[in-house]
This record gives C-alpha cells, structure tokens and sequence, in this order.
C-alpha cells in the first residue's frame, strides 16, 4: 500500500521535521498539536529554515511555496480519520502515548497504521491501547529528520509483516534507508548504543575534568564524530535523554543505563538543551 496522506501528531523538534519531510517528498501532510500558538511556533521555525536555504541559494522562492502548501497544520485529531498513516512523535511518556493511541484508534480507518516515533518506550505497551496491535508500529526517525539518513523500524510483538513491510516502503519513499530490529527493543539499535557514549560525556563533564567546549572539541578531535557529545544532548533535548535512560534503566535492569545525576539536575533546572535556549550550552 502506497501512504499518499500522512499524519503527524506533535509539531515538536521530531514531528514539525518529519512534516517536513513528508510535504518536501512531494505528500500532502497534516502536522497536528494541543494548541495553536506551538503550532504557528513550529511553522515559524519550518518557514525560517527554508528562508535560510533560499539565501544560501539551495533552494528556490516557488520550492518554498510548494513545501508550505503541501503542509496543513492543525489542533483536530479527527482529521487523522481521512489518512492513511499516522506518526506520533509527542512527549516521551507511556500515559500520554497510549492515551492518544486509544482516541486515534477510534478515529481511523481500521486500515491505518498507527506508528510511534519513540525512541525507547515499548511498542508493545503502546499498542495495547488499540484495537490494531498488528498494525502499531515503532518508525524511529532521527534528528533532523529531513536530513539523517537512518529510520530504525521497531516491531512490538505483535506488528504484522504486512505492517512492518509497508512502514519500510513509506520510509523508502521519503528517501531514508531503513532499518528493521529482529524484535521488540528498547531504544532500538542506535540509542541504545549512544546512551553510553552521552552518560559517560555528561559524566566526564560532570566530574570537572574539562568544559563542555572541550570534551565535545576532543571527541570530534580524537574519536571522529561529527559533533561533540554534549551539543548532541542539547540538540536530542534532555529531558527526552533522561527519559530514555529511565526507561532503559527500567527495561534491561543494568547499571550501565543508570540516569545520570547531573541529566537529572539539569532537567529539574529547566536546561533542556537548545529548544529551551539553555542545556551544556546557552542558545
Ligand atoms: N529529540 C530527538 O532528537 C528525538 C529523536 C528521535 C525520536 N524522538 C522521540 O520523538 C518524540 C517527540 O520528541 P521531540 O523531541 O519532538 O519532543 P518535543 O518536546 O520537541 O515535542 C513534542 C510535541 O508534542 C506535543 N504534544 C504533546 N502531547 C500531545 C498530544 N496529545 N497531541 C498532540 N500534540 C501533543 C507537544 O505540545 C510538543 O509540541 C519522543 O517520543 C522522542 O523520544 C526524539
């Protein structure tokens, strides 16, 4: 089945990019939220980061035009009831996950997959607020989602291979390579492999033994990655971190996972990283 109307529900940092995505891809795409000010506040940011890419010359004034056309914003889940594919990619909590899968199961048509952008809580879990576990699926993007190339496609237990072959197909045609898990998995391959790496930079950060422009400078000095581990926390958002950790934590009952004290204090602080102007680092 080819997804011609997609349905995004959180225009956060994941959600707004992955509207993007779709409306850039040539899909008509609604982009839904809980109120209108984040909602002009997303389009806001969509409209400046294709302004910028006209000034660099990347981009022409009508491909502008034609992306925000394709792109309907909205605070109505029932428009959900007209497409043929939803992602949600709200806040990291299980309650509020399954809360809206349970009202986006009695909206849509019994065809539509359902997909959670998760990026650690259990599809499963999730799914078992609907009616269609055969059709709930994880459809992990990454940040930003225009650009990366990577979509990690996560069963739960009971996703259909039908469900799971045309998640594949829609992430093929947004131009991403996927990648399916062999099973239901926590944080599936690359967060859990990260989790490490940004715990023991917040650690080392933590501990006083350089400043967050060092440790990220060596990191991509000596160890060859793209950006520093630090501004990659900000860039994920913190409290989205710790919530992978505890959840992490939680599921595989090991201390390498633990959260960490400082990821802690800081999302207590409010320094969520760049979306609130202030995490390793000020914006
Ligand atoms: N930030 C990342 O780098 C990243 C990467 C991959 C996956 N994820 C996952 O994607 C999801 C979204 O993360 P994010 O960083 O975009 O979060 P975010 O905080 O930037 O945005 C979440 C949005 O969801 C909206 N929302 C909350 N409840 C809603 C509801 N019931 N209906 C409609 N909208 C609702 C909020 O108002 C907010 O605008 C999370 O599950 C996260 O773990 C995040």
């Amino acid at each position: 089945m080819d997804i011609k109307k997609p349905f995004v529900v959180g225009a956060g940092i994941m959600g707004s990019g992955v509207g993007q995505l779709c409306a850039q891809q040539g899909l008509e795409v609604t982009v839904a939220d809980i109120s209108d000010e984040l909602i002009q506040k997303a389009e806001g940011k969509i409209k400046a980061g294709l302004a910028r890419r006209i000034e660099k010359g990347k981009i022409s004034q009508e491909d502008m035009d034609s992306v925000l056309s394709r792109m309907n914003w909205s605070t109505n889940l029932d428009i959900a009831g007209e497409c043929d594919f939803v992602l949600e990619a709200i806040y990291e909590d299980l309650g509020a996950k399954q809360e809206l899968f349970r009202k986006l199961d009695s909206i849509c048509t019994p065809e539509t997959i359902l997909a959670t952008n998760t990026t650690a809580l259990s599809v499963s879990e999730i799914a078992s607020a609907t009616s269609r576990p055969d059709k709930v699926i994880g459809m992990h993007f990454f940040n930003p989602a225009v650009i990366m190339k990577l979509v990690e496609i996560i069963r739960g237990d009971n996703t259909s291979e039908e469900t799971i072959e045309t998640t594949r197909m829609f992430a093929e045609s947004l131009g991403k390579i996927p990648i399916t898990t062999a099973k239901e998995a926590p944080a599936g391959i690359v967060s859990r492999v990260l989790a490490g790496l940004l715990n023991e930079a917040a650690a080392v950060y933590a501990d006083g033994v350089a400043s967050p422009e060092d440790i990220d400078e060596a990191m991509k000095l000596g160890a060859g990655l793209p950006m520093g581990p630090l501004a990659l926390i900000d860039m994920i958002g913190l409290d989205i971190h710790l919530a992978k950790m505890e959840t992490l934590y939680e599921k595989l009952e090991d201390e390498r996972y633990k959260p960490p004290e400082i990821i802690k204090k800081m999302v207590a602080e409010g320094k969520l990283g760049k979306k609130a102007g202030e995490g390793f680092y000020k914006y």
